[in-house]
């Protein structure tokens, strides 16, 4: 019964709009492809090529239960969606993936946020220009009408962390009523450098921080960035912190443990790669494995997700189902 019971991920969805290039581009250029081959036949030196431009359902919460599904756990998406024909692609493409999306709350007035992506194939880079303009954030109050009977495992994408705290104390709440191995466990990523979400450091049973926030206080590597945030957790808890081509690695009661990262023959596509490692430590502790093995399945997963693009490919290499 207890296997049956899906990972809740709460956090953003959006629309991902990404441009493959051969090369980043230059400002002021056109990367037209037409104009591209008119200027090479005039013998003008050119800049990148765009070779591809395709709609990808985005997010982190909903790139990691993308992730989740593809590795075969039952999950579900909690976030904020817009009316609309974008909506409508990002409802079609989250119930093509079987991910339940009964727990989205529709804001018909709103705008979807969207990233507009530069993803080089020649280095795997991808840069991310991103905007939301009026969309909500789910709420504690929205949040209090969930069922939690019918998760294992909550992961909340930090965003709007005050709310974010008051949802967490609800999961608490209901855990303190049921023995161990019927409670929920909580897990937080603090990705973004803003300080509100520093809050949530103390409040997961997983901790996810992110290099971006490591190096903004001033750590150099994930260890030293782990023994610096190490007594922002509560006790007992698992911190953990992936470093790209380095690798992962986490601090917990057990000690310290890492994994090397596992590079693809050739780097495609690093978009999405923290919230495909992320996904893929989650499956991993949420079947019972331990802190080693969740760092090398994570990084695993997430260096061969670089090797394509999108996350399809997961499926064939690592499916459970
Ligand atoms: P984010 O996408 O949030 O910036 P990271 O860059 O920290 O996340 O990467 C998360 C994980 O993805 C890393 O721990 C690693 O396993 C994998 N990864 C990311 N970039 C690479 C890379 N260039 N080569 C191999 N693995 C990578
Ligand atoms: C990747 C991602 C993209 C999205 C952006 C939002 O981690 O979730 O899908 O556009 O980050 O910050």
């Amino acid at each position: 019964m207890e296997e049956q019971k899906k990972i809740l991920c709460v956090g953003l969805v959006c629309l991902d709009i990404i441009n493959v290039v051969d090369k980043y581009p230059e400002e002021d250029t056109d990367s037209r492809l037409a104009f591209r081959l008119m200027l090479i036949q005039a013998n003008i030196n050119t800049d990148c090529r765009c070779l591809s431009q395709r709609w990808q359902r985005g997010g982190n919460a909903s790139n990691s239960c993308t992730v989740l599904s593809l590795l075969g756990a039952p999950c579900a998406f909690m976030g904020s969606l817009s009316a609309g024909p974008v909506a409508d692609f990002v409802l079609e493409d989250f119930q093509k993936s079987c991910i339940d999306v009964s727990l989205v709350s529709e804001h018909a007035q709103c705008v979807l946020p969207a990233s507009v992506v530069i993803s080089n194939i020649s280095t795997g880079s991808r840069t991310i220009l991103h905007m939301n303009r009026n969309l909500p954030d789910v709420t504690a109050e929205d949040f209090s009408k969930v069922n939690l009977s019918q998760f294992r495992w909550i992961h909340w994408e930090g965003r709007n962390a005050d709310e974010q705290v008051k949802m967490i104390q609800q999961v608490e709440m209901h855990n303190s009523r049921l023995p161990q191995q019927q409670r929920i466990t909580v897990s937080v990523e603090i990705e973004k450098i803003r300080e509100p979400l520093y809050q949530l450091f103390p409040h997961g049973d997983v901790v996810f921080v992110s290099k971006d926030v490591a190096r903004h206080f001033g750590f150099q590597s994930a260890e030293a960035a782990l023994r610096g945030f190490y007594p922002r957790v509560r006790q007992g808890a698992v911190l953990i912190c992936a470093w790209a081509e380095k690798g992962a690695s986490a601090l917990g009661p057990d000690g310290f443990f890492h994994s090397d990262a596992f590079p693809p023959p050739s780097l495609v596509d690093t978009l999405g790669a923290g919230d495909t490692f992320n996904a893929a430590v989650i499956y991993t502790l949420s079947h019972g494995g331990t802190v080693q093995e969740a760092l090398t399945f994570g990084c695993r997963v997430a260096g061969a997700k670089c090797g394509f693009h999108g996350y399809d490919g997961i499926a064939e290499k690592f499916s459970n189902k």
